[in-house]
């Protein structure tokens, strides 16, 4: 049976992706934040997973606003990095794992969770940043990728509860898959942000801090707050946290909190980064 070795909280700030790129993870704006993940990535070289779920959003590049899925599944043998308006980040190829996408889209869809099945799609920062926060910059990518795409962009985007309860889906989906991968969740972007209007620049540390504890340690109260708390909060931008409670479902009951680490600023978020093995 394939096993989840972990799950990993991953903010997903195009900024982030920019600065590994263009070399200026030295600078004094952004050497603090890339001194913290060096735990982080000796954690995800020592796991390394066959697989990576990365459950993120589509920032209207894969889907318009013509069609907002509000679950959807990546198929692809090759996912195409997307040009965001700069041209395509300059990272590998994503390559992905058709045989267990499927069987989790089967799988998944027979569980009552009506996924999307996307056959063609470019991967945006939502999922590239991730990468290269856990990688670096390696001349392929170490592991297949699985996209998973939840709608937090056109209202209204899944509960919390629908998303850790999607999470438990992808837990017994995986165990029920005949092959030996070892994979690792990743729930993306959060935690407080707000991008635009008269909130914009909003951080909340304390919320921040609060949503990390209990997804930790008691990922059901979490599974409960409702939109509004998040927009509230965190906010327009904060209901990306949604995602990490899909990571988190797929995690056991009780989890080890390996590593966690928070920065302000990077660009207009307060990045986390969090690393949870089976308890
Ligand atoms: C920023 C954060 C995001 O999650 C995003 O999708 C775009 C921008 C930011 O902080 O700049
Ligand atoms: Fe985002």
């Amino acid at each position: 049976m394939a096993t989840i070795v972990g799950g990993v909280g991953c903010s997903h700030v195009p900024a982030v992706g920019a600065a590994i790129d263009k070399g200026r993870t030295a600078d004094p704006y952004w050497a603090p934040y890339f001194a913290k993940l060096d735990r982080a990535r000796a954690w995800m070289a020592e796991a390394d997973p066959d697989v990576c779920l990365v459950v993120y959003n589509d920032h209207a590049n894969a889907f318009s606003l013509e069609v907002v899925p509000t679950f959807a599944i990546g198929l692809a043998d090759e996912f195409p990095v997307a040009d965001e308006g700069y041209g395509p980040r300059p990272v590998p190829t994503v390559h992905g794992h058709p045989d267990l996408a499927w069987h989790l889209a089967e799988s998944l869809i027979l569980d009552e969770f009506d996924m999307t099945l996307v056959n063609e799609m470019p991967v945006d920062h939502g999922l590239t940043v991730p990468l290269s926060v856990m990688y670096g910059q390696p001349e392929a990518w170490p592991c297949r990728v699985i996209p998973l795409c939840v709608n937090v962009v056109q209202y209204p985007p899944p509960t919390g509860r629908r998303c850790y309860a999607l999470g438990r889906a992808i837990r017994r989906a995986v165990e029920a898959y005949e092959g030996g991968e070892r994979v690792v969740v990743l729930g993306t972007g959060g935690m407080s942000h707000q991008l635009q209007s008269e909130r914009a620049g909003l951080i909340n540390v304390e919320f921040d801090t609060a949503f990390l504890d209990g997804l930790v340690a008691d990922p059901d109260a979490v599974a409960r707050i409702p939109h509004v708390e998040y927009l509230r909060e965190a906010g327009s931008e904060g209901i990306e946290l949604v995602m990490w409670l899909v990571m988190r479902g797929a995690l056991s009951p009780t989890v080890h909190e390996v590593y966690r680490a928070t920065h302000v600023p990077t660009s207009n978020t307060h990045n986390g980064l969090l690393v949870l093995e089976e308890g």
